[in-house]
């Protein structure tokens, strides 16, 4: 038997799904948070996916009355703190891995180290870290700041920050308690292996009070996509999270990834590339289409366009003539640079006006939507796998129904192929993602 490359799943969960018209649909989740989170994970868990990915924002994007009123993604994305759900939502299940966002900005790097040191030990081994640097002046101001750091800086900032948590996870040896209770001696100082850190950002005596992960290291993802961005992904993280809908695209940000991780003298197959996907299953592709355009009719033009303004909240877009095809902007946000250049160049690409692009933009925000009978969204994932990416990060509109079609439907038909697997290898999340625990030297 070959040993055939097997294509990692995430669930990126969002209240009632990605789309942003979604808490609106007759079939969407009422609002009983906890237990809807509970019942994704579980179907996650059936399916054999790798992870549940929590992302998060530290404020509430009340910008204008009028669409904060209307949408439920503009008041957050999350609805909890995404530690505090994943460590609850580990407890109830026993092999799904979860990643929890945090940022570099408005965490102390002890007190992160702690955080996920802790819940690594209480899901045994099954946390990640989306590690964010925060890019909205609103989350600044939550912090005593009046802006965020500007864009370029933030990740050196983070770059030091993450080598920081990493260190003070390695603070033990994992052999530093000795428990041994016949000489009555608890711990081995000489298993002590940090020893305080000073740089140009931060200070920490340490070491951490936590004993060293079950994991080693929570997995890390990151998802920057500007030049800094992907340095500091392909430097330090395991998993990189991206957008996209162009496959040449797809495959040259794959290609620069892996390339950058055997810059930083990395295994280029230790850095797992999952783009955001976005299926809609139905039983004949007019269906799936039909699913599409119910879920677009909810859709309000002022929420559209702020679900745009939220990735570049210091470029005024509203201003933009609606009908109007979309202006060359040259000015750069200090926010999400690498989205909203995807924004611009799809309206450019396609030739559309501001409201074509916001509409379309605030289906899943500048992911891949693939619209189809199970079938149909196998082979385009199929194709995306084939040198494009690692894995997908899979976005469903709607929560429950439309993940539950995928898991039920369209995970059979990959496992047929033999791209996914058909029940785990092991405990970890390292090991669902064949990545090796990092060693002590
Ligand atoms: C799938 C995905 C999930 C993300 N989740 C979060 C999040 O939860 N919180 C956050 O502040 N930023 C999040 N981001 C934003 C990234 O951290 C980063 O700011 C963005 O990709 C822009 O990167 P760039 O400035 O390098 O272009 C996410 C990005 C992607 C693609």
């Amino acid at each position: 038997m070959t040993d055939q490359r097997k294509m990692r799943l995430g669930l990126f969960v969002m209240t009632a799904g990605h789309h942003v018209a979604a808490w609106r649909h007759p079939e969407a989740y009422r609002g009983d948070m906890f237990a809807e989170y509970v019942e994704l994970a579980r179907i996650a868990e059936d399916a054999k996916f790798d992870m549940l990915f929590a992302a998060d924002t530290l404020s509430s994007r009340i910008r204008h009355r009028d669409v904060a009123e209307h949408s439920a993604h503009n008041f957050s994305t999350a609805l909890f703190e995404p530690l505090t759900l994943v460590s609850a939502l580990s407890a109830m299940t026993s092999r799904l891995g979860f990643v929890a966002t945090a940022s570099t900005t408005f965490t102390e790097a002890y007190n992160l180290a702690r955080l996920f040191a802790s819940a690594d030990h209480i899901s045994g081994g099954r946390v990640a870290w989306n590690i964010v640097t925060t890019a909205d002046d609103e989350s600044a101001a939550n912090f005593g700041m009046d802006q965020v750091i500007g864009h370029d800086e933030r990740y050196v900032r983070a770059e030091e920050y993450v080598r920081l948590v990493r260190d003070l996870w390695d603070s033990w040896a994992d052999d530093a308690i000795v428990r041994d209770k016949a000489s009555g001696k608890w711990l081995d100082l000489d298993k002590l292996r940090f020893h305080g850190h000073e740089g140009k950002y931060l200070k920490s005596a340490g070491p951490l009070n936590i004993p060293r992960p079950p994991q080693g290291h929570p997995v890390l993802v990151q998802a920057g996509s500007s030049g800094p961005g992907r340095d500091l992904a392909a430097s330090q993280a395991d998993v990189v999270f991206t957008a996209g809908t162009v496959k040449d695209q797809a495959i040259a940000f794959y290609d620069d990834m892996k390339a950058r991780a055997k810059g930083f003298g990395r295994d280029p197959d230790q850095l797992l590339i999952m783009p955001g996907i976005s299926p809609i299953v139905g039983s004949t592709e007019e269906e799936a289409k039909r699913r599409l355009t119910e879920l677009n009719e909810g859709i309000e033009i002022d929420v559209a366009v702020e679900s745009l303004h939220n990735f570049m909240p210091d470029i005024d877009i509203r201003q933009f003539d609606l009908d109007r095809p979309v202006p060359e902007i040259n000015e750069m946000t200090q926010a999400q640079q690498s989205r909203q250049k995807l924004a611009w160049d799809m309206a450019r690409r396609e030739g559309m006006t501001m409201r074509e692009l916001a509409l379309w933009f605030s289906g899943t925000r500048g992911h891949n939507t693939i619209a189809g009978t199970p079938e149909q969204i196998a082979d385009r994932m199929e194709d995306f796998f084939n040198g494009g990416c690692d894995g997908f990060n899979v976005m469903p509109m709607l929560f429950p129904g439309i993940f539950r079609d995928f898991a039920e439907q369209v995970v059979p038909v990959l496992q047929k192929r033999g791209l996914f697997r058909e029940d785990y290898e092991g405990t970890m999340l390292r090991e669902h993602l064949g990545l090796p625990r990092p060693d002590l030297d």
